[in-house]
């Protein structure tokens, strides 16, 4: 093996079992990140345009603890799986990789003062918001660059020449499509989002209700119809015997992607036609979809270097059973948690 790429470690359990945990957990991250980036971008958006936003933002905090909370399994099965090559990237980027932490902190904080704010002090309030979006983009962009730096081993030696911890992967031709892919993303998931939120939270205001939720499919759907253009630079970005996969070398991607396309377009259809259940039914699967299609990416990356499947496991069923039972019972008290704070908020 490669001198700069560490030995993996030996793994409890077959290695399945963490390439169908990190993908969960995984989807689960998505989607509350893209409600807190995408939900602050909107909630700018509606600040700069003069438009009422319609209450969703004081959502913005708990969804930053919620997106940081769930970001910690995924990292926890990347580790297991790819941690000699996650951590190597990290260490290679050390620096900025590690000022995410403080970014989030002032993130979370920007977010608080944003929502006590925004009656008494608009104008700190606006900058609460700016400054968190600021560094919630920061913290986005740093986890593209671990991912992308993660896939191309190679890069590792910049460590060597250059041991400062400054190292990015920002000559990586995929990096921009890639992070403008999840950007676009997360503002189609927030404003659909916010139409739910309308739907749950304006229930004695059908009229406004309504208005919300056609807004903001439409809104959902303009960023979808975007999507398939960052989509397609994203995967031509990528090499070639990588975006060949999606293009018949490998039957099952190929396969998802033709599917991926085809509900992104029924999807939009639906958004259009102001159809809330079903746009986020397909919405829903899309982003499966396409957290899958990632794995078969990053496969296709590191095909000739590593697989998890070359994992030696040691039958160890323990950890992974108390991890199961705490992670369900902790989804449990999340949605009792949500169901609580949405019933507070119908009746103020
Ligand atoms: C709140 C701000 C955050 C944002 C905006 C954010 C955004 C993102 C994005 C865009 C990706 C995809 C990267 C890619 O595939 O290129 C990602 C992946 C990931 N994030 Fe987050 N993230 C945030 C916080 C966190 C935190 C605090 C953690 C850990 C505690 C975390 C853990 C992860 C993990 C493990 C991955 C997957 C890495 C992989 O599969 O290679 N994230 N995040």
């Amino acid at each position: 093996m490669d001198p700069v790429i560490p030995s993996p470690d030996v793994i409890p359990v077959h290695w399945l079992w963490f390439q169908v945990l990190l993908v969960v957990t995984f989807i689960l991250h998505l989607i509350l990140m893209n409600l807190i980036l995408g939900g602050s971008l909107l909630a700018l958006w509606d600040k700069i345009s003069g438009k009422k936003e319609p209450g969703y933002a004081v959502t913005l905090p708990v969804l930053v603890a919620l997106t940081i909370n769930l970001g910690v399994p995924p990292l926890l099965f990347v580790q297991v799986l790819y941690g000699h090559l996650f951590y190597t990237a990290s260490v290679t980027q050390a620096v900025p990789w590690i000022l995410v932490i403080p970014a989030l902190i002032l993130g979370y904080y920007g977010s608080y003062i944003y929502v006590r704010k925004r009656d008494k002090s608009p104008q700190l309030a606006t900058t609460g918001l700016v400054v968190s979006l600021l560094l919630i983009l920061y913290t986005g962009f740093m986890l593209v660059n671990n991912s992308t730096l993660t896939l191309v081993p190679s890069r590792f030696e910049a460590h060597l020449n250059n041991p400062g911890g400054m190292n990015l992967n920002i000559g990586e031709p995929s990096l921009w499509p890639r992070y403008l892919h999840f950007i676009t993303s997360a503002v189609a998931i927030a404003a659909l989002g916010v139409a739910i939120y309308a739907k749950f939270t304006l229930k004695d205001n059908p009229e406004q209700s309504s208005a919300v939720i056609r807004t903001n499919l439409r809104r959902f759907a303009w960023f979808t119809l975007v999507q398939f253009a960052f989509g397609t630079l994203f995967w031509l970005s990528t090499p070639r015997e990588v975006w060949m996969i999606f293009m018949g070398k490998n039957i099952t991607a190929t396969i998802l992607m033709t599917l991926s396309w085809l509900l992104a377009a029924s999807m939009i259809y639906t958004a259009f036609r102001g159809k809330l259940g079903i746009t986020i039914l397909h919405a829903f699967i899309v982003l499966v979809i396409m957290v899958i299609m990632r794995e078969y990416m990053r496969s296709a990356y590191l095909k000739d270097i590593f697989s998890p499947s070359q994992l030696e496991s040691k039958g160890e069923f323990w950890p992974l059973i108390v991890f199961l039972v705490l992670f369900i019972a902790g989804l449990g008290a999340i949605y009792y948690m949500i169901r609580l704070a949405t019933k507070k908020i119908s009746q103020s």
